[in-house]
């Protein structure tokens, strides 16, 4: 076991009906003027959007809204939110919805504390404060609810990248899974293949592991899986929504890659550069990219291969496992090749270099290059 500081402040209310009570722990916190941040339509079709409301006025919190963050949220509208919350003297950021809405309410939380141009903060300048956040969640996949993450992209650069401060964790998370009883399946599918990608990115990097760890992160991979195929029979079983929405909490919020020592995200960093130039959901690009990563690496780490070929798929050798697992994605009909999301192979260069500039930002440059990315995007050809 490696040295570790484990950190997460975020205070989790799971269960049913829990959304009601955010406006009574708004007032609790002494807010009284929070910036409301939500998506397109999905929370005024399921009806969260007046309980919500509702509570915030009960309680006595005035409110202002932000709708419109789009799945996978750009930096203008991150700078809108901004501009509104600074001219209407906002004390929190309450965010109500996926992962996007999360992040987007996040980077604005940072940005509405200070004059400096908030895109700073997402290459390389280190955040020192933040409004409070937060967050009714509707869609489990991104762990964003209890981490320290948000991930926007500049749409002028191209460019898809992330904070990571301890000023943003929310300092609460409402999670009830009927809330995402209406996630349709792909984002449900897409959700699955984050939530396992999370875990798998130590799991597989890093040098030699402590025994807990590997296990955590196998019952989450098997929570995953065992409760998505139940979600596709049954959209509304709250048992199954319920074990994965928490697994996916669980998957980025510290705790599985705890002790492990030194470890990197090398399918995110890829995967972020075809969201970026794609606008591919995020599920989507890492379903194609895990597979081909895989392939290239195994040889790496042999033994961490097979015991996931084991543990998971009850197969023997490493190379059975990943082609299991790139079945299974199929399976959940998520796409498996570039051509499955109509990127020719001819953009390779482009990717590769979208994603080497991104791996150099998060210090992996020196494995993952131009050259070596194409190689890997190469195998989801
Ligand atoms: O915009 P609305 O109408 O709300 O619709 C959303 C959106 O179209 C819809 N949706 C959300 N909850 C729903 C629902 N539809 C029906 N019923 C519900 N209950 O689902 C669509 C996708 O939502 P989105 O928030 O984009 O999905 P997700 O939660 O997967 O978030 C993806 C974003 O998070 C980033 C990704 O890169 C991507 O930008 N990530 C954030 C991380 C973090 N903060 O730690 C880590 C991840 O690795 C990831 O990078
Ligand atoms: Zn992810």
């Amino acid at each position: 076991m490696f040295d570790f500081e484990f950190y997460n402040p975020t205070r989790i209310v799971f269960g049913r009906g829990k959304e009601n009570i955010i406006g009574g722990e708004l007032q609790k916190a002494g807010h009284r003027k929070v910036l409301f941040v939500y998506g397109r339509d999905s929370i005024k079709k399921t009806g969260l959007y007046v309980r919500v409301r509702q509570s915030l006025e009960g309680a006595g919190v005035g409110f202002v809204e932000l709708g419109g963050v789009v799945s996978n949220p750009v930096l203008s509208h991150a700078r809108q939110g901004i501009e509104l919350g600074k001219q209407e003297q906002v004390d929190a950021v309450l965010a109500v919805g996926g992962g996007s809405v999360l992040d987007e309410a996040k980077a604005i939380a940072v940005g509405i504390i200070t004059d400096d141009d908030i895109w700073q903060y997402f290459t390389g300048r280190e955040v020192t404060a933040a409004l409070p956040v937060f967050t009714i969640l509707t869609l489990a996949a991104t762990g964003s609810e209890m981490n320290g993450n948000s991930v926007v992209t500049n749409e002028e650069t191209k460019q898809k990248y992330n904070i990571s401060s301890p000023y943003v964790y929310p300092r609460l998370s409402i999670l009830n899974p009927e809330l995402t009883f209406t996630v349709p399946p792909d984002y449900t599918a897409y959700g699955a293949i984050d939530a396992i990608a999370h875990v798998i990115e130590a799991y597989f990097t890093k040098k030699k592991g402590p025994h807990l760890q590997d296990l955590l992160v196998e019952a989450i991979i098997r929570t995953i899986m065992m409760t998505h195929r139940t979600i596709t029979k049954e959209p509304e079983n709250y048992e199954a929504r319920a074990e994965f929405m928490w697994a996916a909490t669980l998957a980025l919020n510290g705790l599985t890659p705890a002790g492990v020592g030194v470890y990197t995200f090398p399918n995110h960093m890829i995967e972020h550069a075809l969201s970026a130039l794609y606008n591919i959901p995020h599920g989507a690009g890492l379903s194609i990219v895990i597979p081909a990563w895989m392939k290239w690496y195994h040889e790496r780490k042999p033994e961490q291969f097979e015991r996931f070929a084991q543990k998971i798929f009850k197969k023997n050798k490493g190379e059975e496992g990943i082609d299991a697992l790139e079945r299974w994605f199929a399976c959940i009909n998520a796409p498996t090749k570039l051509q499955d999301v109509d990127i020719p192979a001819t953009d390779i260069n482009i990717i590769a270099k979208n994603a080497e500039d991104l791996s150099i930002l998060w210090g992996i440059g020196d494995v993952y290059t131009k050259k070596t990315i194409s190689e890997i995007l190469r195998l989801a050809t």
